[in-house]
């Protein structure tokens, strides 16, 4: 099994960043949990602030990965770019967020992926992605 972890804008910032909401762990750290976890699968991580570079990255693996992870992050609210590749590739799209957006401000609670994403797991911290992960295995 193949998945790709693909990161938005600032969170590479994670461990830095309003620790209140997205906690004090950096996203390698958290990456390393994935991988002694999920041991027999093959995880790739992507983390980027650019646009462009996320779409590049959606149809690079979405047609060869058998899962990716997203959280698109700030672009989630805004991109019809990304919200159009995750529709145009074939690897099924999970749709994650560290925290639950729907208790956040209001144009936060707007996502431009879940429509064509298989499915949306947030508001779980960290362990979104783990969650997001074990759905590809159910
Ligand atoms: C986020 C939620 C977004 O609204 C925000 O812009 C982020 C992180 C999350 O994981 O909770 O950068 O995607």
């Amino acid at each position: 099994m193949r998945i790709c972890i693909i990161n938005g804008p600032n969170l590479n910032l994670l461990g830095k960043r309003e620790p209140e909401i997205y906690g004090n762990q950096t996203f390698e750290q958290y990456l390393k949990l994935l991988q002694d976890k999920f041991a027999d699968c093959e995880l790739e991580y992507f983390q980027s602030n650019i646009e462009g570079e996320i779409i590049n990255k959606l149809q690079e693996v979405g047609f060869s990965a058998d899962g990716i992870v997203l959280n698109a992050a700030a672009y989630t609210h805004t991109s019809v770019g990304i919200g159009d590749a995750v529709r145009g590739i074939e690897t099924p799209v999970i749709e994650v967020h560290i925290s639950n957006t729907f208790s956040r401000e209001v144009f936060r609670h707007q996502s431009f992926i879940s429509g064509g994403a298989s499915g949306v797991i947030l508001g779980f911290g960290l362990k979104s992605y783990d969650l997001a992960i074990q759905s590809f295995f159910v």
